[in-house]
């Protein structure tokens, strides 16, 4: 594996004791089909106008996507598909993916802000879950994902909802959830509890010490991956089933009224 900064192997460890509390993130699909594999997908939300299309010989990288969930999906859909995480107990599960579906994966352990192993113009999409708020930086790496697309290629992307970052369902207060933190790009979140409850497949659950979080500005997003030649195809809010009836508090209330995440789909034309 590639050298890794002080932040970088801090938050290997958060992950690897994320992994270990058997957080969902990393709990491979190993009962997928063609169908299941598709509405998977679906169900991460917005869709771009043009269809998810057929992946079948596609070159997909699951980037900073370790835990055996999208290498899964994209494997079962007749992808070549690349994982690129920084925990080995996440690509540990995409060992377990491949072998249980009996394809290839190639599985590459490293920090996201540094592709330099792959080589231009290699990947026909990037898909990368929710992982940009890990770095404070995300320049270098939406540079990094233009120079590894192909022309025409797609890089869809989930990040945190930079106007209510610091919050959560904990956070309701004296009738609402309150806003106080200023609203800086790359700013390091200081969560008011920096535990992760996590709940392992066995009902069980325990506080594990979250990873380091940096709030990324919406304009600073789109501004950049416009400048580098993306075009924007969809957007969304996740998760919209929220029920602004429950009770206050509770995760369904909270995002009701704030969602946590927000999702685009972009293709890569920079002669457009
Ligand atoms: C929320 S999980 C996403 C993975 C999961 N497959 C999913 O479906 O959402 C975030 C992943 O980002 C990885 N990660 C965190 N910081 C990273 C970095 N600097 N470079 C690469 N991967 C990183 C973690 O190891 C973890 O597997």
């Amino acid at each position: 594996m590639q050298q890794i900064d002080e932040l970088a192997e801090y938050n290997q460890g958060r992950w690897e004791a994320l992994a270990q509390a058997d957080i969902a993130y990393s709990r491979p699909l190993l009962a997928l089909d063609e169908d299941s594999a598709r509405q998977w997908l679906q169900e991460q939300g917005g869709n771009p106008p043009e269809g998810l299309g057929d992946f079948r010989g596609k070159d997909v990288l699951c980037l900073a996507s370790g835990g055996g969930q999208q290498s899964a999906v994209f494997g079962v859909l007749g992808a070549n598909v690349t994982v690129f995480d920084l925990t080995a107990g996440q690509l540990q599960r995409d060992e377990e993916v491949a072998a249980h579906y009996g394809f290839p994966l190639q599985l590459v352990q490293g920090d996201m802000r540094d592709l330099s192993c792959f080589e231009d113009g290699t990947f026909d999409l990037v898909w990368q879950p929710y992982s940009l708020n890990f770095i404070p930086d995300a320049q270098p790496l939406f540079n990094e994902v233009a120079r590894i697309l192909r022309n025409g290629g797609r890089y869809r992307l989930e990040f945190a909802n930079p106007y209510l970052f610091e919050l959560d369902d904990t956070s309701w207060q004296s009738g609402g959830y309150r806003l106080t933190h200023p609203y800086l790009n790359g700013a390091e979140i200081q969560f008011e509890d920096p535990h992760w409850e996590v709940e392992a497949s066995d009902g069980s659950s325990q506080r594990v010490l979250g990873p380091r979080e940096f709030r990324h500005t919406l304009s600073s997003v789109l501004n950049s991956l416009i400048g580098l030649g993306f075009t924007l195809r969809a957007s969304w809010e996740n998760p919209t089933n929220g029920d602004p009836d429950a009770e206050p508090g509770s995760w369904e209330h909270f995002v009701a009224i704030a969602p946590p995440w927000l999702g685009f789909w972009f293709t890569y034309q920079p002669n457009h």
